[in-house]
Parts: C-alpha cells; sequence; structure tokens
C-alpha cells in the first residue's frame, strides 16, 4: 500500500449497543487520518428511540448508508443483513470491515465480509457466557471464528480464543470500548435533566438526590421466558417499597409485558420509555444500585462504582465479577430481595478498574490496525 493512501475502512452496527461502541472508534480513527471510514446501519434497530436519540447523543455522523433490515426472525435478520450487506461491500469493496459487539449485526457483518475475503476486525472478543442457547454466545463464537484482527476487553477474553484455536498474533488485548464512551460523553451526559425530570434531584443538585434504583431487563432468555419474567418481576417489585426503582422498557419487553398480560406485576415500578445515552448515563451514575439482565449495562456500573445485580445465573463479563463490582443473582425473586437489600444496607464499595478501562481502547485499536495495515 502506498504510505500516503488512506485505508478504505467499512465500520457496521446495528443496535443500541453498537452505537456506543462506533462513537469512539469513529472518533480515533478520525484523528488516526489513516483511515477512509463509512459507517454502514443495518437498520436493526430503528424506533427514534433505539437509533436516532443515540445518534444524536454520540454525535455520530449519519450512517453513509443504511440497510433497512428492522425486525424479523434471527434467521431473517441474519440473513437478510447478509444479503443486503454482500452487495453492498462487493460494490464498494472496502479493505477493511470492522464489526463490533454480539448482535445479528455482527454476525451478517463479519459473513458478508468474509465470503468476500475482506480484511475483518472485531471489537468486543474472546467473550464467552458458555451458555450456547443464548443468541449472542452464537454470534460472538462464529464472527470470532473468521476474524483476522481480534479486540478483548479483558485477559480471560484471550484465553477462551486460544482455547477454540485462534492464533496469538491475531489476539490484541486492547479494554473496553465502553469505557472510552463514557469518558468521552460523561461530561456532557452530566448536563442532563434526567434527574429533575424523575423527581429524584432538585435542579440536579448533586447534594440533594433521593436513592432510586435502576432496572433494564430485554435478553430472550430473561423477558422471552413468562416464568423467568414472572420471578424477576416478583424480586423487583418486594425490593421497589425500599427503593423507588426506575425501568426504562425495551421494546422486546413492552411487547411480552403486553402479551403474558403482566402490567399488573409491574405497577410497583416506574415505567420509562427507552432512553437515550446521555440521559442513561446520568441516571445510571447516581443509582444506589442497578438491576440488569445486559452486557454493557454490568461494565458501566462497574466502571462508575454503582452497585450491580446481574439477574442472570451467568456472565461473560468476568471482569466485572473479578473487581468486585458486580453480583450474580439470576432470576430467584428472594435472591433478588435479599442481595439488593444487603448491598443497600452498606456502602458501596469503591471497585477498581479492570486493566485498561481507562478510556484509551479505540487509540489503542486503531494504532494496532494502522501498524498491520499499511
Ligand atoms: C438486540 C441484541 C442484543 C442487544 C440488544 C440491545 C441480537 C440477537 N440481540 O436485542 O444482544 O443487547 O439488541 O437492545 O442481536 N424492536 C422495536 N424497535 C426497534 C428494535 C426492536 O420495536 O428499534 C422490537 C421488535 O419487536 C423486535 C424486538 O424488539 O422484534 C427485538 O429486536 P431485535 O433487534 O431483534 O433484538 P433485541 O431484543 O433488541
Amino acid at each position: 500500500m502506498k504510505p500516503n493512501k488512506r485505508i478504505k475502512t467499512a465500520v457496521v452496527v446495528g443496535a443500541r449497543p453498537n452505537f456506543v461502541k462506533a462513537a469512539p472508534l469513529l472518533h480515533a480513527f478520525a484523528q488516526g487520518r489513516r483511515f477512509e471510514v463509512y459507517l454502514i446501519h443495518t437498520g436493526q434497530h430503528y424506533d427514534p428511540e433505539m437509533s436516532d436519540i443515540f445518534f444524536r447523543d454520540l454525535r455520530l455522523k449519519p450512517p453513509d448508508i443504511n440497510l433497512g433490515v428492522a425486525s424479523g426472525s434471527h434467521a431473517e435478520q441474519t440473513g437478510e443483513i447478509l444479503k443486503r450487506l454482500g452487495r453492498v461491500l462487493e460494490l464498494w469493496r472496502p479493505e477493511l470491515v470492522v464489526v463490533v459487539g454480539d448482535v445479528n449485526s455482527t454476525l451478517a457483518g463479519a459473513l458478508a465480509a468474509r465470503k468476500l475475503n475482506l480484511p475483518l476486525a472485531h471489537v468486543e472478543a474472546g467473550l464467552r457466557s458458555f451458555d450456547r442457547t443464548m443468541p449472542e454466545e452464537i454470534n460472538r463464537l462464529l464472527t470470532d471464528a473468521i476474524s483476522d484482527y481480534l479486540f478483548t476487553t479483558e485477559e480471560s477474553g484471550r484465553r477462551n480464543l486460544l482455547r477454540e484455536g485462534i492464533r496469538g498474533e491475531q489476539i490484541f488485548f486492547v479494554g473496553n470500548i465502553m469505557v472510552d464512551a463514557l469518558e468521552m460523553f460523561a461530561p456532557v451526559a452530566r448536563r442532563s435533566d434526567i434527574l429533575a425530570r424523575l423527581g429524584f434531584s432538585r435542579n440536579g443538585h448533586r447534594q440533594q438526590i433521593a436513592p432510586y434504583a435502576v432496572l433494564t431487563l430485554h435478553r430472550a432468555a430473561t423477558v422471552d421466558d413468562r416464568t423467568s419474567l414472572a420471578r424477576v418481576l416478583e424480586g423487583v417489585t418486594r425490593l421497589a417499597p425500599r427503593i423507588p426503582t426506575v425501568f426504562p422498557v425495551h421494546p422486546r419487553t413492552r411487547v411480552r409485558l403486553q402479551e403474558f398480560r403482566m402490567e399488573e406485576a409491574v405497577t410497583g415500578l416506574r415505567l420509562l420509555e427507552p432512553l437515550g445515552y446521555l440521559d442513561f448515563l446520568r441516571a445510571l451514575k447516581s443509582a444506589r444500585l442497578v438491576l440488569t439482565d445486559s452486557g454493557g449495562i454490568q461494565a458501566e456500573a462497574a466502571v462508575l462504582g454503582v452497585p450491580c445485580l446481574t439477574l442472570r445465573d451467568r456472565t461473560e463479563h468476568l471482569a466485572t465479577l473479578e473487581c468486585g463490582a458486580n453480583t450474580l443473582v439470576g432470576t430467584d425473586p428472594q435472591r433478588i430481595v435479599s442481595v439488593a437489600a444487603g448491598m443497600l444496607a452498606r456502602d458501596p464499595a469503591r471497585p477498581e478498574r479492570p486493566p485498561l478501562w481507562d478510556g484509551q481502547t479505540a487509540r489503542r485499536i486503531v494504532n494496532v490496525l494502522q501498524e498491520n495495515l499499511t
């Protein structure tokens, strides 16, 4: 490659957590000046509060192309992205394709690139829950198996990848890119008036914030299963008299609450529409507790020092357990109440940040790619 030629790069995003991870990456690519970057939105998330607000909050450039695939079964969604993205990549012939995270858009993006033999980088490689019933675990395993550059968030990532036969020289431990986004946008999020709107603070004043908890639920394993959703809701509603709990409801979860006729089961909680990135970050930062089945929120809570109860039996984010910021409680209502009550009774610990969760991950990724591709 000529020394001054820029590397034509396609960054593929599709769902809410992808947008957060792409923001610092695009920023670092722009600073590096050696990459000509095209942003491709698959359209997996399409509602304004699942997509547009993130582009605004994260100051992302509008996508160069939106494939508009929207919802469908996993097979339909993955297949449709593969078909449409395959055509675009064939036409554009980028010299590098970057996929992030573990959603259907990640796997479909990786497959489309690999089928055309385009160099492929996966950001957030090597995470494993060892639960192959999770769609995200399948997306992670397959994406990693066909990527050329694998960027890991934590030490366990390398071990997992080596065990699966990935060569050591393809693996780069760079830290967690969500922390870059958090560092980049924390000063802006401070100006969010969400706490005043929720009635927890007067003018957002730090000293006068009332204690509250945040709940998020969206994983298929938690919300598509009537029993597991009922158990989690029983636990959190039993806790609610002790601490007001706000619940921004993911579209998948809203549909299930209606379908299972569980509107009654959530009367003790404060239901909200999904929050944008800045409002969510602000709400999370001052929360006394977060209860979640999300992977990304476990990591954000660890860095913000907010005690996190993960409503699953396992996590792929081992670093959050190792630093003491996260506790796995599963879906047993009694355990949810007792662990949460214990946490409310004592001052929150100040966990140490896991190694390389320092806001410099995107810069490391761009440096590695630059060294290897030029
Ligand atoms: C996806 C990811 C999950 C990620 C989550 C973040 C996969 C397999 N799962 O789950 O890993 O943590 O995004 O939110 O990729 N819907 C809307 N509006 C939207 C998007 C979705 O109403 O903008 C509804 C549709 O009814 C859709 C359902 O939500 O069928 C599920 O959406 P989908 O993108 O398939 O998966 P998520 O549950 O959002």
